[in-house]
């Protein structure tokens, strides 16, 4: 991997009350653990036929099943896209390219006009699917479970598709790499 920047991974997801010691485990030291498993990056979209698309970047995405396709992400409780998506009851997984870093950045900051400029075409739930995304999974929500200060989502898959196959974008504590076989 090349152009990682360790920065602080604590900058990560935002958390209330994250500093000193969370249950006898120093939070700072959490953080930095879980900051070396690499892991690479979607934005997770939501949206119906009216009203503005909402997003957020996720790298807690996971497959979970085959039979029945299944996948799941973590978002925070505090995050604002997860109201939307819980009350549309469907979302698209776009999976970033290595070129996507400053998608990545955009969608992680709250506040933003997160699709100005953003090329994009609904999937069938209407979620969109972004341009140069190297492929999607659109889902409904299958079931949610709390845990913590995240709520797990599960989503059942209902179209996928891949549309490049120029390599991910790759985080590895708080920074941006690529992919080297
Ligand atoms: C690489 C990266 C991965 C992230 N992964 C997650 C995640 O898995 N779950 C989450 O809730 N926030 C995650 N975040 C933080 C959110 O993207 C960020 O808090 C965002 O502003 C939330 O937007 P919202 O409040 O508009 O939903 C991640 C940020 C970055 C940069």
């Amino acid at each position: 991997m090349t152009g990682i920047e360790p920065e602080d991974p604590l900058a990560l997801h935002p958390v209330d009350g994250e500093e000193g010691s969370v249950g006898g485990i120093d939070a700072a030291r959490f953080r930095s653990v879980l900051g070396h498993f690499a892991t690479g990056v979607t934005v997770v979209t939501t949206a119906n036929a009216v009203g503005t698309p909402a997003g957020l970047s996720v790298n807690s995405f996971t497959s979970v099943s085959l039979d029945p396709p299944l996948v799941a992400f973590c978002v925070a409780r505090a995050s604002t896209t997860w109201p939307r998506i819980r009350a549309l009851g469907s979302f698209c997984v776009n999976i970033l390219s290595q070129d996507q870093e400053d998608l990545s950045r955009v969608f992680a900051t709250r506040g933003a006009d997160k699709f100005r400029g953003v090329g994009w075409r609904p999937a069938e739930s209407g979620a969109p699917v972004l341009a140069g995304a190297l492929g999607w999974l659109d889902c409904t929500v299958e079931a949610e479970h709390e845990a913590g200060d995240h709520v797990i989502v599960v989503g059942r898959v209902r179209d996928t598709g891949v549309e490049h196959e120029e390599g991910p974008l790759v985080f590895y504590r708080g920074g941006y790499g690529r992919f080297q076989p």
